[in-house]
């Protein structure tokens, strides 16, 4: 696991540069979409190297970590209209080449397992952008999530709904109750993982996935088995790091060869 603790634009510089150098060496890369605010800004500057730069994702596939269950096909909050909002409508991304976990159907347990073999079909995950929640979960694997679990619906933790109550107008009520989710199997498969985590909030989560021992209190830390994770923090997500001298010591020192 990598650690770099560094300015946000410079996260956002790094993020951005593995998956443009990513699409530009593999045109038809595979790339796990997060939703939530950790990778707004590194969307953006996808955007921005695709409208300046020629940067195409015309070729690549996109799945989607996690999806709500019930919200209406419409409505803003579903997962798979936010990510055609912030990134793939701004890109040349067809519309066809990006999917998430159906949280309308019929036969969800089916839906899920579908989901696991389209990723299968395609290849398997080149790069799967992370964030963290507060309560330790990546995706929607909540507290006390299998280690090698799969696609899957998930009851989502009071505090999760709490903090994701600010994309429902502050109510809680309107926030679902249950999603689709990536299992924390299904993630440890992708090839790389990038992590962004930024803000105090994120502290003690950080903490327990980089130093913690490896447990399903905090479904995070199972990123410590993985054998390419790269962990982006800025100065207040790293704050209860124990090593964090370290870490800084080893970004300041990283040979200039040697990307993420
Ligand atoms: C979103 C997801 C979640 C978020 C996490 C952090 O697809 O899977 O795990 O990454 O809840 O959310 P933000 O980035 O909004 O703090």
């Amino acid at each position: 696991m990598e650690v770099i603790i560094a300015p946000t634009d410079e996260l956002v510089r790094i993020a951005a540069q593995n998956i443009d150098e990513l699409l530009r060496r593999k045109p038809d890369a595979v790339i796990g979409l997060a939703t939530g605010s950790s990778p707004l800004a590194i969307y953006n500057e996808l955007a921005r190297r695709h409208n300046e730069e020629g940067l195409s994702f015309a070729k690549a596939r996109g799945f989607m970590l996690d999806e709500y269950v019930g919200l209406p096909k419409d409505h803003p909050e579903r997962y798979r209209n936010v990510i055609e909002k912030e990134i793939a409508s701004r890109v040349d991304w067809p519309s066809d080449q990006v999917e998430g976990p159906n949280g309308l159907a019929d036969d969800l347990p089916d839906a899920c397992a579908q989901y696991e073999q389209d990723i299968k079909a395609a290849g398997g995950i080149d790069v799967q952008i992370l964030g963290i929640g507060t309560d330790g979960h990546i995706a929607f694997n909540e507290p006390g999530s299998s280690l090698s679990s799969r696609t899957r619906i998930k009851t989502l933790t009071q505090q999760t709904r709490v903090d994701n109550a600010r994309f429902f107008d502050d109510d809680i009520d309107q926030v679902p109750k249950h999603c689709l989710t990536q299992g924390l199997g299904t993630i440890m498969e992708a090839k790389h993982i990038i992590l962004v985590a930024t803000g105090k909030a994120k502290a003690e989560a950080v903490h327990q996935l980089v130093e913690g021992p490896i447990s399903a209190l905090w479904p995070a830390t199972v990123l410590q088995m993985h054998p390419h994770c790269t962990v982006l923090l800025d100065d207040a997500a790293a704050s209860r790091l124990q090593l964090n001298t370290y870490y800084r010591d080893t970004y300041a020192n990283k040979p200039a060869w040697q990307g993420i």
